[in-house]
C-alpha cells in the first residue's frame, strides 16, 4: 500500500506515473517536526537495516552514515562522500517490528542522517518541499515492487548495448579509434563498442567530430563493417563561439539558463565558456535533442550523456569576482585571513553550489532558479534526449546513458556510476551498488571497469571483468593519464579474450534476467537476505549477490588471493567457466565454503531445481541472437520453459526445449 504526504512540493518532479490522491492522515512511524527544515526523526533498533538510496557509496545496508541527495560531480569517490552525480531518493527501513519503504519526491536536497549523528537514531529532513510516499509491504521486495510501479518501466536498450565496449578519455582521432578495431581483431578478441571522448569532438563541440574524422559517414561504414557501434559523448554545456551554428542557433531561440540580466549564464565546462541549454523548458529540451540528428544521419544511434549535474568548472560572474580579489590584494601584505580567502576563493570556483542561486530556467510557464530544481537537470536532458531517439533512430532502437540522474530518468536511460578509480574497493563498492541501483529502477548500468582514474593493474582489470561479465553495461574506461588498460594491451591475451567470450556465452541469461525485472519491477541483483528470509547465515552478506532467479555470485574482491568465503543458502552447482566452451560443474552443498577462483577463470552457483541456458562460439554480441541454446541443468525441473529474448528494438517471449 501506498499513501501519499504532502510537504508542498513547489515543482512537480516527473518522478511518478501513478497518481496517488494525498492522505491527511499522520506520516507514519516518524516523529515529524516542521522548523526551518521539514525534520523526520525514528529511534532504529539494534538490527535495523536500511537498503536503497541508489547511487551512493558503502555497503547496501545504508545504516550508519550521512547521504545527501545533491547531484555533485566530485571524482573522488571515498568513503565520506554524502553525495555523488545521483539523487536516488528511495530507501527501505527494515525496523524489525516494522518493514516500509520511503520515496521523497524532490529536485531539492535531501539529508539522510541514517545513524550517523546518533547511532540509534534516523533523521531525514529537508529545507524545500517535497511529496512524501511512505510504501507497506511484507517484505522488501514486495515494497520495491510497488516503489517501482509507481515510477514506471526501465528503460530497455537495445542487444547491441550488452556487447563489449572499450573506452578512453584521450582517443582522439580516426586513427585511434581504427587502431583499437584492428588490435582487438587481430587478437580475435571481442568487442563491439567503441566510445569517443571529448578528444574526438571539434574543439568539445557537442553534437560534432573533429577533422580527421574526414568524412564522417563513410568513417562511420567503415566502423560498421567491423560491426563495431560508435558511442560518442554529448556534454550537458555548449561552447559560446558565435561560428557554432548549435550554440548561435539556441542563442537565438532563448534556449539557455540564464542570470539576472535575461543573458545567457556563462559557466566553464570542457570547452571553456559554455551555455547550459535551459532543459526545463520543454521548448528547449526538444530543440537539444534534436541535434542528435547530426549522428542519426551518420549513423550513429548510442550516446552517452555527460557532465550535466550539471558541472560548472567555473562562473564567468565568480571568475570575475575573484580576479578583482586577487588584483585588489596584489603587493598588499595580507593577514593570513585574508590570504586564505584568495585561495580558498580560487579552489572554490568549481561546482559552488552558491552559484544555483544565480542563474534560471523556465519552468511550467514560470522562471525558477536553479537551486529548486538542480537534481532534477539532467531528467529533462535524457527525457527529451530518448523521446527524440525513440522516434528517429531506426530499427535497432537507441543506447543512451548518462552520468547524473534521480529518479525518473530511469525510463529513459541507462547510467554509469562516474568517476571512480582502480582500486580494489571501487570493485566492491561497484558490486555492492548494483543492488541500491536496481532499487530505483536503474537496471542498465554499470561502472568503468579496471577504473577510471589512477592507474590501473592487470589482476585488478582481470577479477573487475569476472565481476563485470554480468553487468548490463560493461566497458572498460580509463581517464587520459593513466596506464593503458585496454584488454587488448595486457598480458594475458588469451585469457581476456576467453572471459570476454563467456560475455557472449551468458547472454541469453543476462538478456532474460534485464528483462525479467524490468517487466516484473523485480531486481537483477538481489541481496540474499531479501530472499532467504528465515536463514540466519545471510543477514549481513554483502559480497555475494543473487543475480536473476537462477545464480549466486561471488568475484574475488582482494589482491593476491584465489580464495574467498562463501557462504550458500541451499544446495547448488558451481559452475567454473575458462571460456564459452571450458566450463565445468560440480554439485556444493549448503553450507561454508572457501572456493578458489583462479585469475583466467569466472564461477558462480546455480542453485537447485534451476537451470541457465548458455550459448557458445559467437563471434560478436548480434551473432549470439543465431546460436543454438543450450541448458545447464541443476536438477531437471527447470524454469527455463519460457525465456525472453531479443526481437527487433524489443524482446519477445520464446519457448525453448530443454535438452
Ligand atoms: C568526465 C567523465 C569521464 C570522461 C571525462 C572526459 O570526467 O565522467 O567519463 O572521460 O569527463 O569527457
Amino acid at each position: 500500500m501506498i499513501s501519499r504526504y504532502d510537504f508542498s512540493l513547489k515543482f512537480n518532479s516527473g518522478a511518478v506515473v501513478k497518481e496517488i490522491p494525498f492522505s491527511t492522515a499522520k506520516v507514519p512511524y516518524f516523529a515529524v517536526k516542521k522548523a526551518e527544515e521539514i525534520q523526520f526523526s525514528l529511534q532504529m533498533s539494534n538490527n535495523c537495516k536500511i537498503y536503497g538510496l541508489g547511487e551512493n557509496v558503502r555497503g547496501i545496508n545504508k545504516r550508519g552514515h550521512l547521504y545527501i541527495s545533491n547531484n555533485t560531480d566530485d571524482p573522488t569517490i571515498t568513503e565520506d562522500r554524502v553525495s555523488l552525480y545521483a539523487s536516488h531518493n528511495f530507501l527501505i527501513i527494515n525496523n524489525v517490528k516494522e518493514m516500509f519503504g520511503l520515496f521523497f519526491d524532490t529536485p531539492n536536497k535531501v539529508k539522510y542522517d541514517l545513524g550517523y549523528s546518533d547511532i540509534d537514531e534516523i533523521n531525514i529532513s529537508s529545507p524545500l518541499g517535497f511529496e512524501l510516499y511512505v510504501i507497506e509491504g511484507k517484505s522488501e521486495l514486495d515494497i520495491i515492487k510497488q516503489f517501482r510501479e509507481l515510477i514506471g518501466k526501465s528503460y530497455l536498450p537495445p542487444y547491441y548495448s550488452f556487447g563489449v565496449g572499450q573506452s578512453r578519455w584521450g582517443y582522439s582521432c580516426k586513427d585511434d579509434i581504427l587502431r583499437i578495431i584492428n588490435d582487438y581483431e587481430k587478437l580475435d578478441m571481442p568487442l563491439d563498442l567503441i566510445y569517443m571522448d571529448i578528444d574526438c569532438l571539434d574543439n568539445f563541440k557537442d553534437f560534432t567530430l573533429n577533422e580527421t574524422f574526414g568524412n564522417p559517414k563513410q568513417f562511420v561504414d567503415e566502423v560498421k563493417s567491423h560491426n563495431i557501434y560508435l558511442v560518442p559523448i554529448v556534454d550537458a554545456a555548449l561552447k559560446v563561439d558565435d561560428s557554432y551554428p548549435v550554440y548561435t542557433e539556441g542563442k537565438k531561440l532563448g534556449h539557455y539558463a540564464f542570470g539576472k540580466d535575461g543573458n545567457p549564464y556563462v559557466v566553464g565546462v570542457w570547452p571553456g565558456d559554455s551555455v547550459l541549454p535551459d532543459f526545463f523548458n520543454e521548448e528547449a529540451s526538444k530543440w537539444f535533442a534534436s541535434k542528435y540528428q547530426f549522428y542519426l544521419d551518420i549513423g550513429i544511434t548510442s550516446f552517452w550523456n555527460d557532465m550535466n549535474e550539471p558541472v560548472l568548472f567555473y562562473t564567468k560572474d565568480r571568475v570575475q569576482s575573484m580576479l578583482n580579489l586577487a588584483a585588489d590584494s596584489r603587493g598588499k601584505n595580507l593577514p593570513l585571513t585574508e590570504y586564505h580567502k584568495v585561495l580558498n576563493g580560487f579552489a572554490g570556483l568549481q561546482n559552488n553550489e552558491d552559484d544555483y542561486n544565480y542563474f534560471f530556467h523556465h519552468f511550467n510557464g514560470e522562471v525558477v532558479s536553479h537551486k529548486y530544481l538542480h537534481n532534477y537537470y539532467s531528467y529533462y536532458m535524457v527525457k527529451e534526449t530518448s523521446n527524440y531517439l525513440k522516434e528517429n533512430s531506426g530499427d535497432e532502437g537507441f543506447l543512451l546513458f548518462s552520468r547524473s540522474s534521480c529518479i525518473g530518468s530511469h525510463r529513459y536511460s541507462g547510467i554509469w556510476t562516474g568517476d571512480n578509480a582502480s582500486w580494489w574497493e571501487h570493485l566492491l563498492l561497484n558490486f555492492k551498488m548494483m543492488p541500491s541501483l536496481n532499487m530505483c529502477g536503474y537496471l542498465y548500468s554499470g561502472a568503468d571497469l579496471g577504473g577510471f582514474g589512477k592507474n590501473s593493474t592487470e589482476d585488478l582489470v582481470l577479477r573487475w571483468l569476472a565481476f563485470g561479465l554480468f553487468s548490463p553495461l560493461l566497458r572498460n574506461h580509463s581517464s587520459c593519464g593513466t596506464k593503458l588498460q585496454e584488454f587488448c594491451y595486457l598480458k594475458r591475451k588469451d585469457v581476456f579474450r576467453n572471459l570476454l567470450k563467456i560475455r557472449y556465452a551468458l547472454m541469453p541469461y543476462i538478456y532474460h534476467s534485464f528483462v525479467s525485472a524490468r517487466e516484473n519491477n523485480s531486481l537483477l541483483f538481489t541481496p540474499l537476505n531479501f530472499v532467504y528470509k528465515n536463514d540466519e547465515n545471510v543477514n549481513e552478506i554483502e559480497d555475494e549477490l543473487l543475480f536473476g532467479d537462477s545464480l549466486i555470485l561471488a568475484p574475488i574482491f582482494q589482491q593476491n588471493t584465489n580464495k574467498r568465503y562463501v557462504y550458500l543458502p541451499e544446495n547448488c552447482m558451481q559452475i567454473t567457466m575458462k571460456s564459452d566452451t571450458d566450463i565445468s560443474c560440480s554439485k556444493v552443498e549448503k553450507g561454508h565454503h572457501i572456493i578458489n577462483v583462479n585469475l583466467d577463470e569466472v564461477t558462480f552457483f546455480l542453485l537447485e531445481g534451476h537451470s541457465i541456458p548458455l550459448t557458445k562460439n559467437a563471434k560478436n554480441i548480434n551473432d549470439v541472437k543465431s546460436k543454438e541454446i543450450n541448458f545447464i541443468n541443476n536438477e531437471d525441473k527447470s524454469l527455463f520453459k519460457e525465456i525472453f529474448v531479443p526481437k527487433g528494438k524489443s524482446f519477445e517471449l520464446k519457448k525453448v526445449e530443454l535438452k
